[in-house]
């Protein structure tokens, strides 16, 4: 096993040890190591044995305290995330077992843990040897099978009597590349082209999307032949759909309430030339918002305020368009991001669904009569979508929900709702409604 083997996954030990026992997210908890290692491939394995072990924690961790007669001391807690490295490299098959023993333990070496590769080197010979023994003890454990907390699988059982065993598989599934082609660059089939050309196998889906392309696997996106010269970015296909639920024209005002990082809000300007006000309540996530639009040659107006407050940065000009795409538990977007799955908890959501409706209440009056307001998520919690909607649309004079039938996702009693991986998606939630003129 090569060197840069062991730099990829004492990487990944790195960055598990900050989400799991920090609450760092996955992507922040990655940038420090992925920046000391020289080489692509190394880089992408950090990442893959991250998510590996993020979708498999529960049967690692029992497999671990299982394996260790005592666990290691708290200084040395990084040697339980090399651990699981190995273990759920073992429990994936996809390198000889051998090789990833011996890197385990290298891998440990050169992460400080010298005292410690003997047992790590005894731990996982032990699994080997009494593998199935182990494994038939897990073989039970609702969260130890799906790999999700409890909380999360009760959650969703309840939601979604009939779907969310599916539910939970799909989080479990690596996505597709969804693209955006920025259409005042260049058109989709053009974009479809040089795609191919530059050997990508690039596909149209098969979904009313006019604007997405799909690549099935991972790629250096900076390498893509438009990217540079901002004809195209990345944007999964059901983020894709708000622009449709917004009906778009040239000339509106619109507001895009909850702006940050500006995937929607660059969308919507490549669609049309509006007159757009981005919120973001996040100063450091506003500039992204600023970033995004440059890079793509648009210009919106950027504000930082709460949206639940528009007395602090409403100028009294009402808007034809209001994009809510709040904040949420983004339970919808799991098979992209594995560590919300533990780092989201149950005590999260009273206050999420509690800021939603917030917004819902402050938002609604800044509509002009005929103008639409659409509530998107990524979660898919009924407290989020469908019962928050509700409780919006009893609270809401003078306003009509407009259907979409024809848009991907499932009617609810309020809004439609996409659960993750149907038609290759990610979990989303939309609530388009118009204000109707007294
Ligand atoms: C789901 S993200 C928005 C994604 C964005 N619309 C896009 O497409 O790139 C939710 C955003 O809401 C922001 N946010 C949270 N609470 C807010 C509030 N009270 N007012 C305005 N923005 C808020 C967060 O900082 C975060 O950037």
């Amino acid at each position: 096993m090569n060197r840069p083997a062991v730099g990829g996954r004492l990487a990944a030990a790195q960055a598990l040890r900050q989400v799991l026992d920090r609450g760092q997210s996955l992507d922040e908890a990655l940038q420090l190591p992925l920046s000391k290692l020289e080489h692509g491939p190394d880089r992408a394995l950090a990442r893959r044995l991250s998510y590996a072990v993020l979708r498999d924690w529960p049967a690692v961790q029992a497999l671990s305290s299982a394996l260790m007669d005592r666990p290691p001391a708290r200084r040395d807690r990084l040697a339980i995330f090399v651990l699981a490295v190995a273990l759920a490299e073992l429990r994936e098959g996809r390198e000889p077992e051998r090789a990833i023993v011996h890197s385990a333990v290298e891998v440990a070496r050169s992460g400080g843990l010298s005292r410690l590769a003997g047992m790590i080197n005894a731990v996982l010979r032990r699994y080997l040897r009494e593998r199935s023994a182990f494994e038939s003890r897990l073989a039970d454990n609702e969260t130890i099978r799906f790999g999700y907390p409890g909380w999360l699988i009760e959650a969703l059982r309840a939601d979604w009597p009939d779907d969310w065993s599916a539910i939970l598989e799909a989080g479990n599934q690596a996505p597709p590349l969804w693209l955006r082609v920025n259409r005042r660059h260049w058109s989709r089939e053009q974009a479809l082209q040089a795609l191919r050309a530059a050997g990508h196998e690039a596909q149209l889906p098969d979904l009313p999307l006019p604007d997405a392309l799909l690549l099935p696997t991972r790629v250096r996106i900076s390498d893509l032949p438009g990217w540079s010269e901002g004809g195209l970015s990345v944007q999964d296909g059901a983020a894709q759909l708000t622009v449709d639920y917004l009906q778009l024209e040239d000339g509106l005002r619109v507001l895009d309430a909850c702006s940050a990082p500006g995937g929607k809000a660059a969308h919507m300007l490549e669609r049309a030339a509006l007159d757009l006000t981005a919120i973001d309540v996040d100063a450091e996530r506003l500039e992204r918002v600023g970033e995004t639009l440059q890079r793509l040659g648009l210009a919106a107006r950027c504000l930082q305020g709460d949206a639940s407050r528009p007395q602090d940065w409403w100028d009294g000009r009402p808007f034809d368009r209001i994009l809510v795409d709040a904040p949420c538990s983004a339970t919808g977007v799991i098979r992209r991001h594995p560590d919300i799955r533990w780092l989201r908890k149950a005590s999260d959501l009273p206050e999420l669904v509690e800021r939603q409706a917030e917004m819902l209440r402050a938002l609604w009056p800044l509509l002009a009569p005929g103008g639409i307001l659409v509530y998107a998520t990524c979660s898919i919690l009924a407290d989020e979508n469908e019962r928050q909607a509700r409780a919006f649309l009893e609270s809401c004079e003078h306003c009509e929900v407009i259907e979409h039938a024809e848009l991907p996702g499932r009617a609810r009693s309020a809004g439609r709702q996409i659960l993750p991986g149907e038609n290759d998606l990610d979990g989303f939630f939309h609530l388009a409604v118009r204000r109707l003129p007294v």
